[in-house]
């Protein structure tokens, strides 16, 4: 009885929810109709035009001129001005020049933190923590909207199995599930429940589409699949983020087999807008309808943004095409009217839900601006996600955590810095020591300053040898070394891609000098890709991996090394043993001639390499605790499942260690027999969980049909009834396996 009160109540809640969402978009509508019934064909074309200011550079130049535009009435959206005063400035010159007072929209690049940096995208997924990753995303919107910026290029949620790729850092990883989640988990942080409030932005899901699988890592390269890859790898993050009530997407610069994105009907009209009903707009990526012309589908330029309005682009980013020639274009029936009033009218409407024709500078001012950046809550934030994104890989002898007593030497080119640690895509970030050093998160633990030193040692990629001895030397008189070590923070992210991925430089051979001191040495590695560590796996006696963590970064290091934060992280993308075994991923198919690894009898006609095992150095969903877990009694709650149904897998975790921690239960499926062939393994769900020592929890996960679907020989989305293999554990490797059985 009090059930169906409780029912009938949240029904209630809802249907006025809807009420008053279906009046407001009425409201709108109104709004926006009565505003474009006074528009001209020229202040139309306006709002699909987006320039870049010169506060960042992000692309190429163009030669225009976005003052000059913006007087002229020609602009409606610019991107890379942030601050109150610049973007207050920028605002007012628009509003004093457009003839309806129609405000610009600011975009930035806000990846991972505005002003307070957070993990890089890849080292938060790592955390597999979506409340982590949801607050991050909240901070940094908090921080933007306070500095002007109304609208971020993010969350970037291409999947990509290829570390070469620089702009892997930018992403979730290599998984659909979980880029779905944290993609998910990004808008609603950047959105809120309200875009009016104007402590949100409005949140922009890019690069579409398949921009991750760009051939041999190269950015921008050519990208060839079939459609049923397309859809089940490469798409569901943005539909996760349609999910989430994104209100704006980004074109890719890649083709997807000879259509290039920015000219694709198919994603842009048929998939985002029909298929998933998307409501928002589409802006290009930075000049990528100009890149038709290269890419060779536009004979020139009115032809590429002939080919563009077709496809569905709203806006356009930084080319000054649209503002050239969609008029002509027009006139000459090429593009209709109804497309661009249809472009128009979004733009408008991200503008309107972000109540910017109430309050053009949505309530920016330097006094909340200064209040908000870098604030002791946001930098706690920071803190405590650095913390979680942390991966320890290695821990022999339980070397870590160290204690406060050993006299430790701390070295490398990291050790001290303040400027990579931030990593690459950090919006407004200071690079010029506002940034915790490792250095300084070590001094604030270690009080005894006779029991640590830091020294460089050597550079990241340059190889000068002369600052070796000293850190040799300091080394000697210690208990344990540390070596802190990575990339350049940009040797990741765009236009970044690297055909080698092992440690730059002459690190490795530091540490090899380091190695023949016969002491314990720890390896703390700051990269944005997975890299190369068989080398390292072999001589090092443990390694920590810590991605870019942050403005906190140094003290998320720290605290993780003196056992303060006990690693939790887990890998969401494979690390190979060497570079030739690319693409290597978890989720591969079977083959027809399976290697079964070295005890397999028959070593010869199999799937395999002759110089290396198929199996990675690290593989996706591994991570080490100072803890251990173990995993038993899994459980399912039937043999069958009924098709429409549900089915409850439940394991026991105990944490059989010294240490409380937190762990990262992952649930796997196989279906074994399709009507096309089918991964080994799948990630279907995941659970954090903080199991205090000597405990043990029962952990629950329900697979329901929607979990065992995919496009079959007839490219129908269904589950095919059958046999389906679980496994759980802490790992892709996870080894506690049972099975079901679907049926009709
Ligand atoms: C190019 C990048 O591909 C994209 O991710 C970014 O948002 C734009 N430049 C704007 O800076």
């Amino acid at each position: 009885m009090r059930y169906n009160k409780t029912l009938l109540l949240l029904l209630a809640c809802s249907m006025s929810l809807f009420a008053q969402k279906a009046k407001d978009n009425t409201k709108r509508d109104q709004f926006i109709s009565g505003l474009m019934a006074k528009m001209t064909i020229d202040e139309k074309i306006a709002q699909t035009v987006q320039y870049t200011a010169d506060g960042t550079v992000t692309g190429p130049k163009t030669g225009i001129n976005y003052i000059d535009e913006i007087k002229r009435g020609n602009v409606g959206s610019i991107l890379n001005a942030t601050g109150v005063k610049y973007t207050r400035e920028l605002q007012k010159l628009n509003l004093d020049n457009s003839r309806l007072k129609i405000p610009l929209i600011f975009g930035h690049d806000v990846i991972h933190g505005f002003r307070t940096i957070f993990p890089i995208t890849l080292g938060e997924a790592a955390s597999w923590d979506l409340s982590a990753v949801e607050l991050s995303a909240r901070v940094a919107a908090r921080e933007a909207a306070a500095a002007g910026v109304h609208w971020t290029f993010a969350p970037m949620v291409d999947i990509s199995r290829d570390p070469r790729w620089g702009r892997v850092s930018e992403g979730s990883g290599e998984d659909t599930y979980l880029g779905s989640k944290m993609a998910f988990a990004r808008v609603r942080g950047f959105q809120g429940h309200d875009l009016m409030s104007t402590d949100v932005i409005l949140a922009c899901t890019k690069h579409f589409a398949a921009y991750g699988a760009a051939e041999a890592g190269r950015d921008y390269n050519t990208v060839d699949m079939s459609e049923r890859v397309l859809r089940e790898t490469y798409l569901p993050p943005f539909k996760a983020t349609v999910d989430a009530g994104v209100g704006s997407f980004m074109t890719s610069f890649n083709e997807i087999a000879g259509v290039p994105a920015t000219a694709s009907k198919f994603l842009l009209r048929d998939i985002l807008k029909k298929e998933w009903g998307f409501k928002g707009f589409v802006v290009t990526d930075y000049t990528a309808i100009n890149e038709l012309i290269p890419h060779g589908v536009a004979r020139d330029s009115a032809h590429a943004g002939e080919l563009a309005m077709v496809a569905g682009v709203d806006m356009e980013m930084v080319g000054g095409i649209y503002m050239k020639n969609l008029k002509k274009l027009l006139a000459e029936k090429r593009v209709t009217e109804a497309q661009i009033n249809d472009a128009c009218r979004r733009v408008l409407e991200a503008k309107y839900d972000l109540g910017l024709f109430t309050d053009p500078y949505r309530q920016s001012s330097e006094q909340r601006e200064k209040a908000e950046l870098t604030k002791k809550e946001n930098l706690d934030a920071a803190l405590m996600v650095a913390n979680k994104s942390m991966v320890l890989l290695k821990n022999s002898n339980n070397v870590l955590p160290l204690r406060k007593e050993q006299k430790v030497a701390f070295v490398g080119p990291l050790v001290s810095d303040e400027h990579n640690i931030i990593g690459s895509w950090a919006a407004t970030g200071d690079r010029s020591g506002f940034a915790v050093s490792v250095q300084e998160g070590v001094n604030k633990i270690v009080t005894d300053k006779n029991k640590v030193t830091f020294d460089k040692g050597v550079e990241i990629v340059d190889s000068r040898r002369d600052m070796m001895q000293a850190a040799l030397n300091n080394a000697r008189k210690a208990d344990v070394i540390v070596a802190v070590m990575g990339e350049f923070e940009n040797m990741t992210g765009e236009a970044a891609s690297r055909t080698n991925i092992d440690l730059p430089g002459i690190q490795k051979e530091f540490l090899a000098e380091l190695k023949k001191l016969g002491k314990p040495v720890v390896l703390v590695l700051m990269n944005g890709r997975p890299l190369t560590l068989t080398w390292e796996n072999d001589n090092m006696d443990a390694i920590l991996e810590a991605w870019y963590p942050g403005t906190m970064g140094g003290d998320a290091i720290a605290q993780t090394l003196y056992g303060i934060n006990n690693p939790s992280g887990k890998l969401p993308m494979t690390f190979p043993r060497n570079i030739g075994q690319i693409p290597l991923y978890y989720n591969h198919k079977n083959t027809g001639r399976p290697y079964l690894g070295p005890s397999d009898p028959e070593q010869k006609y199999k799937s395999r390499y002759i110089d290396v095992d198929n199996s990675p150095l690290y593989p996706f969903g591994y991570g080490l605790s100072y803890s251990t877990f173990s995993y038993s009694n899994l459980k399912l709650s039937s043999a069958k499942m009924q098709m429409n149904g549900k089915l409850k897998v439940s394991v026991d975790v105990t944490n059989t260690g010294n240490y409380d921690g937190e762990e990262v239960i992952q649930l796997y499926v196989r279906d074994v027999v399709g009507s096309v062939t089918r991964p080994v393994k799948e990630l279907k769900g995941f659970k954090k969980l903080l199991i205090k020592k000597g405990q043990k929890q029962t952990v629950d996960f329900e697979l329901t049909t929607e979990d065992l679907k995919f496009y079959n020989i007839d490219m129908k989305f269904v589950a095919e009834p059958g046999d389906f293999e679980v496994f759980v554990g802490g790992s892709s490797d996870a080894i506690l396996k049972d099975k079901f059985e679907l049926v009709k």
